[in-house]
């Protein structure tokens, strides 16, 4: 039987997931573009882009486009840069296209929403759905949200974190705050710099949150060497950081998240609230794979919570599901557009 060509498509404040309709996650690139500054032509995309973070001249600018919640004058670029993620993935189709239901950062505004599911017809597609950003993540971590139950999904993206009480397929309260996995990487950049003197770039900051980073203590204390420049000699140096650095680096962010989940729940009906409590708190995104989170936040919040399986896929598997189980998830897509 030949694969069904239908995508559900997850662009993140710093990925990009495509879900084929019955194959599952298909790819995977970093929402990283490589733009010559005279001419506006893009050099390198994705993985390759993302490469050149702190690395590249002064006649390139490597742009993590999505970044800041919003694409604004860059709306162009963002849909060239899916168009062509969308053709790696699944080649272009010039009939009988595929249908495509895509996700994109929840601070994004109308027009926003519109050119970019509009630039999707370029590869072929027939049709092109939006659906809300924490609809995607709760379907694609399996919780039950077409009943009349409480269920929590907090999507910790880059940059951006959606909070959201869903219950009969709506979200009764939710949140979205630019807060996320960056913000433990750039915690972690001001702690080594304040305490050591050192600068790192941001891809080291995330690679030391990877590598030894919880949010919890940890039983052994986990080390790494890393490279910065020194902000007294102005030369380059190695130093040890160590796993106790690092949870202490990464406080600030961990409160500000954990009080962000509790304003919502302070808002959250009674009922709702229970429910919650009996069910607890799902994580999803790339940001839940941080060491000890779903432990901190139970223990500061007193409510169960857990990590959902493969929480980084959660949004773009939630796309595919909803053209895999379209009679009954359909509904909760937004109007379809067709090309015309
Ligand atoms: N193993 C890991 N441990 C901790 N953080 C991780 C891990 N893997 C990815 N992340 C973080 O997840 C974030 C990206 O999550 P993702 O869901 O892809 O973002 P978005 O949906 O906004 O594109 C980044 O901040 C990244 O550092
Ligand atoms: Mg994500």
């Amino acid at each position: 039987m030949r694969h069904s060509s239908d995508l559900g498509i997850d662009l993140g404040t710093s990925n990009v997931l495509i879900y084929g309709r019955g194959r599952g996650i298909i790819y995977k690139e970093p929402a990283v573009l490589a733009q010559n500054r005279d001419t506006g032509a893009i050099i390198a995309l994705g993985e390759e882009a993302h490469r050149m973070l702190g690395r590249a001249p002064g006649s390139i600018e490597v742009k993590r486009v999505t970044r800041g919640g919003s694409v604004g004058k860059d709306l162009h670029l963002v849909g060239a840069m899916l168009l062509r993620f969308v053709i790696a993935a699944n080649g272009k189709h010039l009939i009988n296209g595929p249908h495509i239901v895509l996700s994109v950062p929840s601070t994004l505004n109308e027009s926003e929403r519109r050119g970019l599911s509009g630039s999707l017809f370029e590869t072929g597609a027939r049709r092109t759905q939006i659906i809300n950003r924490n609809i995607a993540a709760a379907l694609g971590a399996d919780l039950p949200i077409g009943e009349a139950y409480g269920s929590m999904i907090v999507d910790i993206g880059g940059s951006l974190t959606d909070i959201a009480v869903l219950s009969m397929g709506n979200a009764v309260v939710s949140e979205n705050v630019a807060l996320g996995g960056d913000s433990f990487d750039e915690a972690i950049a001001r702690y080594i710099r304040r305490k050591h003197n050192l600068l790192i770039g941001e891809i080291t900051a995330e690679e030391i949150k990877v590598r030894i980073g919880s949010v919890m203590p940890r039983r052994d204390e986990l080390y790494l060497d890393i490279t910065g420049r020194d902000l007294i000699s102005g030369l380059p140096k190695t130093l040890r950081i160590t796993s106790d650095e690092v949870l202490e680096a990464m406080e600030e962010p961990l409160q500000e998240l954990i009080e962000v989940i509790h304003a919502v729940l302070e808002r959250t009906p009674a009922e709702l609230a229970a429910d919650i409590f009996d069910n607890g708190i799902v994580l999803s995104g790339g940001g839940a794979l941080l060491d000890g989170l779903a432990d901190a936040v139970s223990i500061a919040l007193k409510i169960n919570c857990r990590v959902a399986d493969q929480p980084q896929e959660c949004v773009a598997r939630g796309c595919g599901l909803t053209m895999e189980k379209y009679s009954e998830l359909g509904h909760y897509l937004a109007a379809s557009r067709k090309r015309k």
